[in-house]
């Protein structure tokens, strides 16, 4: 699904982006550009980022377990 029709930006690209450690919704925004035009984005980018931020945590956390 395409997020951000300005920049071309996916909810691919931005789990993607959080499964390579960014870890700030700012930071994805000067890597992808997302929501750094018309703006009409933000919230979705913000729901995708936080969401695969939240599951990348929970494979973080299952790596730590099972490593442990
Ligand atoms: S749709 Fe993302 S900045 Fe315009």
């Amino acid at each position: 699904m395409i997020v951000c029709l300005c920049h071309r930006v996916s909810d691919r690209d931005i789990t993607a982006a959080v499964r390579c450690g960014t870890s700030c919704f700012e930071v994805l925004q000067d890597d992808l550009r997302v929501a750094s035009s018309c703006g009409s984005c933000l919230d979705c980018a913000r729901e995708v980022f936080d969401t695969a931020r939240v599951e990348h945590a929970g494979c973080c956390r299952q790596a730590e377990t099972s490593a442990g």
